[in-house]
């Protein structure tokens, strides 16, 4: 979740500051290091680069003092090696003629480094993308053309990549790739642009294209050239008609852009998961990281799931797809609790740490304890270099890049993802899923950024209307079975945290055992119906027969047999697959709370008394 931009500008020298500007726009997609690169003249590629914050990094190394017109800058949220001199963009090759930004995960980045490494090249930083500058250089130094690195780029890179890049030898231009990561080209007068986001070339354009999967080309002062892979393997520029169709005219300002266009980052963080969920997916499938986690897991003696709030919640499902595949039965601990387990923790046990900011003190607190026992600690953060991810035996990161909303969204479906994977890896190691079938899954679990992108669009005006009838409500109830009980307790949260409308969630079955004398007429109640769960009819029938006002939220190939009076949801399919439901069913909840905060005039961004990471007992 980098922030990349390019500019090629036709006049002046100024380019350094106005690549700054753009970064600035950019800052929300990551802020841990950030550097440009600048063409001062014929053969003379200039970096500068720092961990830090922009503009104290561009007062620092000189970035300012950098005079030319065409340049490419970058703003970076670790992922590949901690925030450091080093690891900040761009990267170059080793003849220092090729340098690169980029935004993305390039998952082969293992082997692509050990064979660029055995052909002599000197790799100086642990980033995936500085493989890409000596791939470059590997293929002009075999006399292939920059755009033909280009294109050769696409049959060897796994993962997703958003690029910009210069060649000393051609001071005119910006060149760039796009696979999976967004990135658009900007029209200007005088200047042309290329970032990961519309917002990034607002100063200098109104006219943009958005590249599509494999496009790649580059831009320069009045023109561009945008390219798409062929069949048999070459390459053609898109006919100029097309070119011209694409074009879209912006009707945003700079002003109007500072969430992306988003009046909330809660919202933009529920419309970034898409990307959060196939970022983190396309990590962690290649890391080698994965088969040591498994291995811990599946061997345990003793297995604990710790977290608090979200990450507590994102620890439920994790226990229930550890149980349901690979038939490891964790304990999952809210982490203020961790002491009454304590005794139960040795040698033999491991423990699974989630927490999106790697700092939350209640966790760390059980990590720490349960380490001076002999535990092995599996970090499971978003935060390259927290605590958690250097006091973890194995860290395994999320790639949702920085959620800055103080309730977690994004981050609970990329917690939710990764540990799916781990269980179907452990799975493999307890012989409870051959290869293919793990394979199988995996391959399912690449639907879930679509299911998700449905489910956001399926649930978006329904959410909003609902939340204007129901913002006078006091109290609601949200239920489900199985996975869907632990995905109702998340919707609880959500809903309480922003709208400050109490919102209970139970497993559907505890109902009779006393819940349910609180439901009379008019009483709101949600029932999940996931996957696995369809009998959960049984409990919607039941609230409506005190006079509940009962929504049913269902994937909408789940058979159910519900009665008139019973209002439905119907979101995206899963397929009958369970790992699908938390993101067919979650993002309607989470944009109801959002659209319920808002209607009773709440910033869902600073809900009362809660900060984004509790470091404190
Ligand atoms: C949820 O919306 C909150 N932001 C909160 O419950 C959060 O999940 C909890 O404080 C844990 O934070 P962590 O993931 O950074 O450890």
């Amino acid at each position: 979740m980098c922030g990349i931009i390019g500019l090629a500008f036709a006049e002046g020298s100024g380019v350094a500051s106005a690549l700054v500007r753009g970064l600035k726009r950019l800052e929300y997609r990551g802020y841990d290091s950030m550097g440009v690169a600048v063409i001062e003249g014929p053969g003379r590629l200039v970096v500068r680069k720092a961990a830090g914050k922009i503009e104290e990094v561009a007062r620092r190394t000189g970035v300012l003092g950098l005079r030319g017109r065409v340049g490419i800058g970058h703003t970076r949220w670790a992922t590949h090696g901690p925030p450091n001199d080093v690891n900040a963009h761009p990267h170059t090759d080793c003849g220092g003629r090729v340098a690169v930004v980029h935004n993305g995960v390039i998952r082969n980045y293992a082997s692509l480094r050990r064979e660029l490494e055995s052909r002599g090249h000197r790799l100086v930083s642990e980033t995936d993308t500085e493989l890409v500058a000596h791939l470059v250089e590997d293929y002009l130094s075999r006399g292939y053309s920059f755009l033909e690195a280009l294109a050769f780029l696409g049959r060897v890179l796994r993962g997703s990549y958003a690029l910009a890049l210069l060649h000393s030898g051609e001071p005119e231009r910006v060149y760039f790739v796009r696979y999976k990561s967004p990135l658009v080209v900007g029209l200007g007068d005088g200047v042309n642009a290329v970032a990961s986001d519309i917002t990034a070339v607002l100063d200098v354009a109104r006219d943009v294209v958005v590249l599509e999967d494999g496009e790649f080309g580059w831009i320069a002062p009045g023109e561009v050239a945008i390219y798409r892979p062929r069949g048999d393997g070459g390459f053609e520029p898109l006919p100029p008609g097309e070119l011209r169709r694409r074009v879209k005219r912006v009707e945003w300002t700079p002003e109007s852009a500072s969430k992306a266009g988003y009046p909330h980052y809660m919202l933009k963080e529920i419309y970034e998961q898409p990307q959060a969920l196939s970022e983190t997916l396309e990590g962690i499938i290649e890391d080698p990281r994965l088969e040591r986690a498994a291995e811990l897991v599946a061997g345990s003696k003793g297995l604990f799931i710790v977290g608090a709030g979200t990450s507590y919640h994102a620890g439920l499902a994790g226990q229930y797809y550890l149980s349901r595949l690979a038939g490891v039965v964790g304990h999952v601990v809210v982490a203020s609790e961790h002491k009454v387990y304590t005794p139960g923790v040795g040698e033999d046990s491991v423990v699974v740490a989630v927490s999106q900011s790697g700092e939350t003190f209640d966790t760390l607190e059980a990590v720490r304890e349960w380490r001076r026992r002999g535990a092995r600690i599996v970090g499971v953060t978003n935060v390259v270099g927290s605590a958690l991810d250097r006091e973890s035996d194995v860290t395994l990161y999320l790639r949702a890049g920085p959620e800055i909303g103080v309730a977690a969204t994004k981050t609970f479906l990329a917690q939710t993802i990764l540990l799916q994977t781990l269980a179907v890896a452990a799975a493999r190691m307890t012989g409870r899923l051959s290869g293919g079938e793990a394979r199988g899954l995996l391959a399912v679990l690449e639907g879930a950024s679509e299911t998700v992108r449905k489910a956001i669009l399926a649930s978006e005006g329904v959410a909003r209307e609902e939340a204007g009838r129901l913002k006078a409500a006091n109290s609601m109830y949200i239920i489900g079975r199985g996975i869907g009980a632990r995905l109702a307790m998340e919707a609880a949260l959500k809903v309480k945290e922003v709208s400050y409308i109490h919102a209970e969630a139970y497993p559907a079955g505890e109902s009779k055992h006393g819940p349910i004398a609180l439901v009379e007429p008019e009483f709101k109640v949600y029932v999940l119906a996931s996957s696995d769960s369809p009998e959960i009819v049984g409990n919607a029938l039941e609230m409506k027969a005190r006079g509940g006002s009962v929504t049913v939220v269902s994937p909408s190939d789940l058979d159910l047999d519900i009665p008139e009076g019973i209002e439905v949801l119907r979101m995206p399919p899963t397929g009958g697959e369970i790992l699908l439901d938390a993101y067919s069913l979650t993002p309607y909840f989470q944009l109801l709370a959002y659209h319920l905060a808002v209607a009773r005039g709440y910033d869902p961004d600073k809900p009362r008394n809660l900060a984004k990471t509790v470091t404190v007992e």
